[in-house]
């Protein structure tokens, strides 16, 4: 019978063959351990020489990591391993041999294992990193899916830039001027309006020139966007989507969050509501820190929303910040018009901003007004314009960047390790 490692459980006391790579081997005189991995999960083969027969135990003791095999064996439950199970090797059929694989269980340098990332993507770690990418991605589609909100695609060739033009990826549409996607926003606006509660999950790009561990060149954003949703009903939903994701990693994800020995803790915890504070609270905050520098109308650097972030075991919401900062579609405070009604959500542990959103300016004369004073060009907007002149209702969205929150529920340092393929600024490889 061919199963996969996630079956095992269903065949105790039974022989199975499973299609398998060789992750790893400890051996002796009389036994051999085998660690074999299938995509699926993580098992360990033992062949015990007295048992398995002299012409087996060769086969096994000659084995090269990451050859790939057809594992017949009895599947044993076992307590001592996390994963609760241990095959007891009967036969082994080798597909094909590795030979000198790059990627030994020595210590490598980040450079060699980004060079390698298409082999490195086999490592257990990488590998829980992906499972808990895809489980994000699966409760993303549940949560929106569950509330009425229905998928809908933005392209991703655009003719205009709702993030600001200094980061746009330019290329060439036939005989017309083109730009890779910054946000699918603008688009959503429109899906909102035939829709009227609507989310994207696509590629998104930013020829930003930072170096940080919090930055990629293309990252991947979930983007919902409501018809007559202010910023209050906003924020309620963000903090029910976030909580939503990490509680479904908690239940699903147990063993991928062990193996990156994340403290599940701090995860427990992260339950709607969120605190919230001003961008005026949020400065004075900084200037009792001893950051000093800061002042009111400047941008948070990561060192300035780390110390905010500390303060909270929750991620924390900071809002209205000066109009001055933010793009031109973000709805001023009708009490306080040099502030916008807009929210940035922290996240804890230094994980920096995963989300950004705001209510959208609805009325037709302010929207051109700002259009103008950004320097934009009226003739992309014109459609943009047209959802305001059309039956125009207050409508509020967000964008939740899908690899911070990745690093940030997993514990792991980089962004790097969170897409399967980082494009960073020095790399288009692999
Ligand atoms: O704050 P941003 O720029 O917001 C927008 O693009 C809005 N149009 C979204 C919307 O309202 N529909 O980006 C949203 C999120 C950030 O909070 C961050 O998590 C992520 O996208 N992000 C990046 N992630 C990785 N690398 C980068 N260079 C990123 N830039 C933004
Ligand atoms: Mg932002």
């Amino acid at each position: 019978m061919k199963i996969t490692i996630a079956e095992v459980s269903q065949f105790v006391g039974q022989e199975v063959t499973i299609g398998a790579w060789l992750a790893n081997k400890r051996s002796s005189g009389k036994i051999a351990f085998l660690q074999l991995r299938d995509g699926t999960g993580f098992i360990q083969g033992v062949v015990v020489k007295s048992e398995a027969g002299e012409e087996l135990f060769k086969t096994a003791k000659a084995l090269t990591q990451e050859s790939s095999l057809y594992v017949t064996g009895i599947v044993q439950e076992d307590n001592r391993s996390p994963f609760g199970f241990e095959l007891n090797v009967t036969g082994l059929e080798v597909i094909a041999e590795a030979v000198d694989y790059p990627i030994t269980p020595k210590e490598h340098g980040t450079e060699f294992l980004m060079d390698h990332r298409h082999l490195w993507l086999r490592s257990r770690r990488q590998h829980a990193v992906m499972k808990i990418r895809n489980e994000i991605i699966r409760s993303t589609y549940e949560f929106f899916n569950e509330r009425g909100f229905v998928k809908v695609d933005p392209p991703i060739l655009t003719g205009s830039a709702p993030e600001g033009t200094s980061e746009l990826f330019h290329t060439q549409y036939f005989d017309e001027d083109a730009y890779l996607s910054q946000s699918g926003q603008l688009y959503m606006e429109a899906a909102a309006m035939a829709l009227g509660k609507v989310f994207s999950f696509g590629p998104t790009f930013r020829a930003e020139k930072s170096k940080t561990r919090r930055h990629l060149i293309e990252f991947w954003m979930i983007e919902p966007e409501m018809a007559f949703y202010n910023f209050e009903d906003n924020l309620k939903v963000q903090e029910e989507y976030v909580a939503h994701i990490v509680q479904s990693v908690l239940k699903n994800c147990r063993l991928e969050l062990e193996r990156l020995g994340r403290d599940t803790s701090k995860l427990e915890q992260i339950k709607a509501p969120f605190p919230r504070i001003t961008y005026d609270e949020a400065i004075e905050f900084l200037h009792k820190k001893g950051f000093n520098d800061i002042q009111w109308g400047d941008d948070f650097g990561a060192p300035h929303e780390t110390a905010i972030a500390e303060s909270y075991d929750k991620p924390v919401f900071i809002t209205h910040y000066p109009t001055s900062l933010k793009p031109f579609y973000m709805q001023p405070d009708l009490n306080r018009e040099e502030v916008v009604l807009c929210a940035d959500l922290i996240a804890p542990e230094g994980y920096g901003e995963i989300i950004g959103g705001s209510e959208r300016i609805h009325d037709l004369d302010l929207l051109s007004e700002r259009i103008k004073e950004h320097e934009l060009d009226p003739e992309a907007y014109k459609w943009y314009l047209e959802l305001r002149k059309y039956g125009s209702v207050p409508h509020s969205g967000f964008g939740l960047g899908l690899e911070r929150t990745v690093a940030w529920i997993s514990g792991v340092e980089h962004v790097r390790e969170t897409i399967p393929f980082p494009r960073l600024l020095n790399r288009l490889y692999p």
